[in-house]
């Protein structure tokens, strides 16, 4: 058995431990803002906070993040109003909005270790997190606005 945390709940997993945690928390926990992308670690949609850090959750096996505190997009904040995601709103960051999780859950850690990022350091965190509508330009916005205010 595999014990999780996520979100600030903890949940026992007694299926195949070394299935990706991406299935764990979109099939058995219902989490379904994590996205699905490539499945490869290249896309950047399944993006979670891991201890606090940024990672692909399609290249985490569930028994690896065991007892570590797993944050999801639905855990950012209980009513959508961290920071980064007020800051995704007011730039109007989405088009489609498939990437969109992935995206705010890096860039949330981002800020929590850099609260002043600059230009480069937002091209190089973010660099990893494709999206295939391109909106790229609103996204390095979002993130110096929510800079700016937090
Ligand atoms: S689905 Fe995990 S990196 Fe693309
Ligand atoms: S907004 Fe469509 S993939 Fe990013």
């Amino acid at each position: 058995m595999v014990v999780l945390h996520v979100n600030g709940q903890q949940y026992s997993y007694d299926g195949d431990p070394s299935v990706p945690l991406l299935w764990v928390l979109r099939d058995e926990l219902g989490l379904t803002g994590t996205k699905f992308g490539c499945g490869g670690g290249y896309c950047g949609a399944c993006t979670v906070h891991l201890n606090g850090v940024a990672v692909r959750s399609c290249q985490v096996k569930a028994e690896n993040a065991a007892d570590r505190q797993i944050v999801t997009i639905e855990g950012l904040d209980p009513h959508g109003e961290h920071v980064v995601q007020r800051a995704w709103r007011e730039a109007n960051a989405p088009q489609c909005g498939y990437c969109h999780a992935g995206q705010i859950m890096q860039a949330s850690a981002l800020l929590a270790a850099n609260p002043k990022p600059t230009e480069a350091d937002i091209h190089r965190v973010m660099a990893g997190n494709i999206c295939r509508c391109g909106c790229y330009q609103r996204i390095a916005e979002a993130i110096n606005l929510a800079a700016t205010e937090a």
